[in-house]
């Protein structure tokens, strides 16, 4: 409700703000206009112009200022029409918010002043009012696609999703710990790293070229360092960005993207990380649905129809489990034939996670117990055989695939050491064995894809539209 507190905070806004014609008039946000239910004094509103409709008696705008989908209806004079005041242009409109006549809209505004505040070269603008165009034709506009609809609708979920992951962990007693971005280890070892260096072109005999001293690369996880927190702190969380030097053209990598990603102390059980990453899910995922229904609506209902239906089977069914080994036998059985055929040992293509979700009913799907020698070090051996195996868990999402890995981390000192010594470790990972040394407790812990996540959400395809600026084709980068 739009009370006084509101008006009240309004007004505060106001004075701090420059505002040179208009110093009575209290600036709402749109959203704060569109929910007033007490019809106070002058108001004013910036925004950028959606639409214009121009009528013998009176001219009608569309003003938009990115704080909600809707945008804010303003009625006015013809004679306050200008010849920049067109669809996009950044304008200041002051005026009273009466009850609107329309039965779509609560109230609009009458406008007493309109400033064209920056105008909007139409013809060139790449965008057109009332017009939707496909994701791909604004992925081509990375710097002026968020004065979309769509695009604004994504940033607007991306921002909340954000939140809603901040409060979950805030609320089960996590502590947020900012891991380094620029880091020495390369935590998964698949080698897909970023190595950073400075710019300088010419190196001076007999100087080291590494800033640090040693090689220094952009962080591909942010786990090691979570796995330091966890020993003086028992629940942690980081959510940062993260670097991989992979396969840019796919529709589910990115080579920057953000990660989510926890660590538990004091665990023995896989199933309790498994726990952690279900309620996440399902608890942010909740919590985005009724922060902005408006915006989740509008991908659901124009971008990906079939999405609203599965979303609401991933909230309402308890997630299933299943081994890897199991999985494998399910694949085998399968009617369909795969590029990649599945084999005990090998990893899980896409195909094959997407195979088994369709398999389990659309339901997400935890595969825990990967095979030792397909996963990182830090992984803990089950010590089982013939098929050896680590307590490694992914969780396989409709649509998408994998959406999460994690694993309890090995914690017996000589299990690890002889592991990073048969891989030739063990010198670097020096700091990383000491945790095994002083106080070590079992743990575990998981990584979640953010973009992966919006993308599941939302229903979206190409992951590079659930960011706010796609990298590619562009030869040069926002
Ligand atoms: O499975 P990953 O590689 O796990 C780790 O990095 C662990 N160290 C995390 C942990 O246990 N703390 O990555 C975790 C998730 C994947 O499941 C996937 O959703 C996402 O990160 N991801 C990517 N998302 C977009 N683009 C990429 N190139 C990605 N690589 C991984
Ligand atoms: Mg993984």
């Amino acid at each position: 409700m739009f009370g006084a507190r509101c008006l009240l905070l309004a007004l505060r806004r106001c004075s701090s703000a420059p505002c040179p014609k208009h110093t009575q008039a209290a600036r709402l946000r749109v959203c704060e206009a569109l929910e007033a239910q007490e019809l106070a004094g002058d108001i004013k509103v910036q925004g950028w112009v959606r639409s214009v409709r121009s009528q013998k008696e009176v001219l009608f705008l569309h003003i938009n200022d990115g704080s909600s989908l809707e945008s804010l209806q303003v009625v006015a004079d013809p004679t306050l029409e200008h010849r920049d005041l067109t669809f996009g242009s950044a304008v200041e409109v002051q005026g009273k918010l009466v009850k609107s006549l329309h039965r779509m809209q609560n109230v609009e505004l009458k406008a007493e002043n309109i400033r064209v505040v920056g105008p909007c070269g139409t013809l060139t603008f790449p965008f057109k009012p009332r017009e939707r165009q496909p994701l791909e034709y604004s992925r081509q506009f990375p710097h002026l696609r968020c004065r979309t609809n769509t695009l604004s609708s994504l940033l607007r979920v991306r921002s909340e999703a954000t939140a809603a992951i901040h409060s979950f962990f805030k609320d089960n007693g996590y502590v947020h710990v900012h891991t380094p971005i620029i880091t020495s280890n390369d935590c998964e070892g698949a080698g897909e790293l970023f190595h950073v260096r400075t710019s300088d072109k010419v190196q001076k005999p007999g100087e080291n070229s590494h800033f640090f001293n040693v090689p220094a690369f952009l962080t591909v996880s942010g786990q090691l360092h979570l796995e330091v927190m966890a020993g003086a702190f028992t629940q942690v969380f980081t959510f940062g960005p993260t670097f991989r030097a992979e396969n840019s053209q796919s529709r589910r990598h990115l080579a920057e993207f953000y990660m989510v990603e926890a660590e538990v102390s004091f665990t023995e059980s896989l199933q309790d990380i498994i726990q952690v990453m279900e309620d996440l899910f399902k608890t942010a995922t909740s919590i985005v649905l009724s922060k902005c229904p408006q915006d989740v609506e509008l991908f659901h209902k124009y971008v990906s129809p079939a999405q609203k239906g599965r979303l609401e089977q991933m909230l309402k069914n308890k997630f299933i489990t299943i081994s890897y080994t199991e999985a494998v036998e399910i694949l085998k059985r399968a009617p369909q034939t795969f590029t990649f055929q599945p084999k005990w040992g090998s990893d899980l293509q896409t195909q094959h996670e997407k195979y088994l979700v369709k398999h389990c009913g659309e339901v997400p799907v935890f595969v825990v117990n990967y095979p030792y020698d397909l996963k990182p070090f830090y992984m803990r051996d089950n010590e089982d055989g013939p098929q050896h195996t680590v307590a490694a868990v992914d969780l396989l999402v409709p649509g998408i695939g994998e959406l999460c890995g994690g694993s309890l981390r090995e914690e017996r000192l000589h299990f690890l050491q002889s592991r990073l010594e048969r891989l030739g470790l063990a010198d670097a990972y020096q700091w990383y064995l000491d945790l095994r040394q002083f106080g070590s407790a079992p743990h575990g812990g998981f990584g979640m894809g953010f973009e992966r996540y919006l993308q599941c959400i939302l229903g979206v395809d190409n992951i590079k539209d659930v960011i706010p600026f796609p990298r590619f084709p562009h030869s040069c980068l926002l």
